[in-house]
C-alpha cells in the first residue's frame, strides 16, 4: 500500500461511507447479527453504532492502520468487544466455524477476489451461521451497465481497487451461499453508477 493508500484513502472512504442515507442502510444490514461476528473490510468503524446489543464480540479484518486509527472513538464508545484480528478477508487468521455471523458493507466491491474472501468467510462460519451484507454492484439496466464499464478504470484508481461492475449476489450464491433475504435497489441520492445495492442476508450451506 503506497501513501496515497495509506495516509489519504482511509479519510476518503471515512467521509464518502459516512453519509445519511448509508446509514439507514447500515441499520437494515445489521439487524438481526448476534453472538460472535467477523466484519470483513471493517473500514474506520462506521458500523459499529449498528452493532445491535445481541452481538458479543467482533473481530475487525481491516489492512489499513489508518482505518483503525480513525474507528478508535467508535470502538471505544461500544459496548461491544471489538478487536482488529486479521488483515485480509481472503486469508483470515480464524479457525473453521469460529464465528455465529459475518458482516460486509462495501466491501466486496473492494477485495481483490471476492469469490476467495466469500469461500474464507464460509470457512470460518459455523454452518447455517449468516452473512449479512449491503454492496453496490453491477446495475440490472444496460444503460447503467454501460456507464459503469467505462468509468470502472477511474473508480478502481480513486477508491484503491473499488469496483463497479461485480454481481454481488451471483458472487454471493456461487461461492456456495444460500440467500435468504434480499432487496436489490436503486438508492436514492447516489449516482446511478455506484447506486445499484444488495442487501440482504444469506446462510452459509
Ligand atoms: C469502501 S471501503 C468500506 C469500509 C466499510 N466496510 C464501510 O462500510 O464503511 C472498503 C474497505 O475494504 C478494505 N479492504 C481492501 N482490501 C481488503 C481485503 N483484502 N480484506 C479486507 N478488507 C479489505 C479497505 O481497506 C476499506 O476499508
Amino acid at each position: 500500500m503506497g501513501f496515497y493508500g495509506q495516509h489519504v484513502l482511509p479519510r476518503l472512504l471515512d467521509f464518502a461511507c459516512g453519509t445519511k442515507s448509508a446509514a439507514k442502510l447500515r441499520e437494515r444490514t445489521c439487524a438481526g447479527l448476534s453472538g460472535d461476528v467477523v466484519e470483513i473490510g471493517f473500514g474506520s468503524g462506521i458500523n459499529v453504532p449498528f452493532y445491535p446489543p445481541t452481538v458479543t464480540r467482533v473481530a475487525a479484518v481491516e489492512p489499513a492502520d489508518l482505518g483503525w486509527k480513525l474507528a478508535d472513538k467508535r470502538v471505544r464508545a461500544s459496548q461491544v468487544l471489538i478487536q482488529r484480528s486479521g488483515l485480509d478477508a481472503q486469508r483470515m487468521p480464524y479457525p473453521d466455524h469460529t464465528f455465529d455471523a459475518a458482516l460486509s458493507t462495501y466491501t466486496l466491491c473492494t477485495v481483490p477476489d471476492p469469490a476467495v474472501a466469500l469461500a474464507e468467510l464460509r470457512r470460518v462460519l459455523k454452518p447455517g451461521g449468516s452473512l449479512h451484507f449491503v454492496e453496490h454492484g453491477l446495475a440490472p439496466t444496460e444503460k447503467v451497465r454501460r456507464l459503469q464499464y467505462r468509468l470502472d478504470p477511474l473508480q478502481q484508481r480513486v477508491f484503491g481497487g473499488c469496483q463497479l461492475i461485480r454481481p454481488i449476489v451471483e458472487l454471493v450464491t456461487s461461492a456456495g451461499f444460500t440467500i435468504t433475504d434480499v432487496d436489490e435497489f436503486f438508492e436514492k441520492g447516489v449516482p446511478s453508477f455506484a447506486g445499484y445495492h444488495s442487501l440482504g442476508t444469506a446462510k452459509n450451506g
